[in-house]
């Protein structure tokens, strides 16, 4: 049976009610309607720049590199931190105040998701936080905006005012290991859910993209939202191709309808 988007959006908001648990993992997607580019749509970030030339290696072992890459950061940052929560961040946040949205995991670094309400202990940056620059050699943190400062001011690439070591936006390049502490609690969500909701990421990037087989797997339903078809398409109870604010905006009346 072909279901159009508002049968989808009404079986998704009942899948919301009957569920126990509910997780979400979203990416790049449910940030561009708040001015963030994403990575592989066309005019993506990966249209622009050369992924592997930002490589962690490449990051490590280049002097080159890295004022390359804190170029790139010192231009990109000011449209993460200007960038507001959209319909779709604004959506998750509700169904988290209603109490049904256990937590959020996101691929993405701009920290809106937290803008919009969602408790910092409820969202888990796998893919880790523009927000912070890190010292790879002492571990110190900085909040990105006293690092801003400096790479605006021509100190790039920037070092560590502790002990002269490299700065990296507490980001994870490809390369990079993984965050074990959230990778454990993603994974640990995922298994435990019993409705994994997947929002606006193309589902190609590994060990997040296990995630959502994880949770079916581990018995849950699960739901699509993405503007194009993902990777996962195929292993989900609904797929909704459209804009994640307009899905999660009739979603979330739905559910708030249902519920009285
Ligand atoms: N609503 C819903 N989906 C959208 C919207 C929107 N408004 N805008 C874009 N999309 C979809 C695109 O069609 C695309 O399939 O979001 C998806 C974004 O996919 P990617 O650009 O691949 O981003 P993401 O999946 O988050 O990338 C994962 O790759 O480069 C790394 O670390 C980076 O975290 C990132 C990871």
């Amino acid at each position: 049976m072909i279901m159009d988007v508002g049968d989808k959006t009404d079986v998704v908001a009942s899948l919301i009610l009957r569920a126990e648990r509910v997780v979400a993992l979203t990416g790049a997607g449910i940030s561009t309607e708040s001015g963030i580019p994403d990575f592989r749509s066309p005019g993506g970030i990966w249209s622009r720049y050369d992924p592997d030339e930002f490589s962690f290696q490449r990051f490590l072992a280049s002097e080159t590199t890295r004022r390359k890459y804190w170029e790139f950061s010192r231009d990109f940052y000011p449209v993460v931190a200007n960038a507001k929560p959209n319909a779709a961040h604004l959506a998750l946040a509700e169904l988290y105040r209603l109490g049904k949205l256990h937590c959020v995991i996101t691929q993405n670094v701009d920290g809106l998701h937290q803008k919009a309400g969602i408790p910092e202990d409820k969202v888990i940056e796998i893919h880790g936080t523009l927000l912070f620059v890190v010292c790879l050699d002492c571990g110190k943190r900085y909040p990105r905006d006293e690092i801003q400062r400096r790479v605006t001011r021509g100190e790039i690439p920037p070092r560590c005012g502790a002990c002269g070591g490299i700065l990296k936006p507490a980001t994870i390049s490809f390369g990079q290991p993984m965050p074990a502490r959230e990778m454990r609690l993603a994974e640990e969500a995922a298994a435990s859910c019993d409705l994994f909701m997947v929002v606006g990421t193309s589902l190609v990037v590994y060990p997040a993209a296990a995630l959502p087989l994880l949770a079916k797997r581990s018995g849950a339903r699960l739901v699509i939202i993405n503007l194009t078809p993902t990777a996962h398409d195929n292993y989900a109870d609904v797929v909704i191709h459209g804009k994640a604010s307009d899905a999660l905006q009739k979603i979330i009346t739905l559910v708030k309808a249902k519920m009285r």
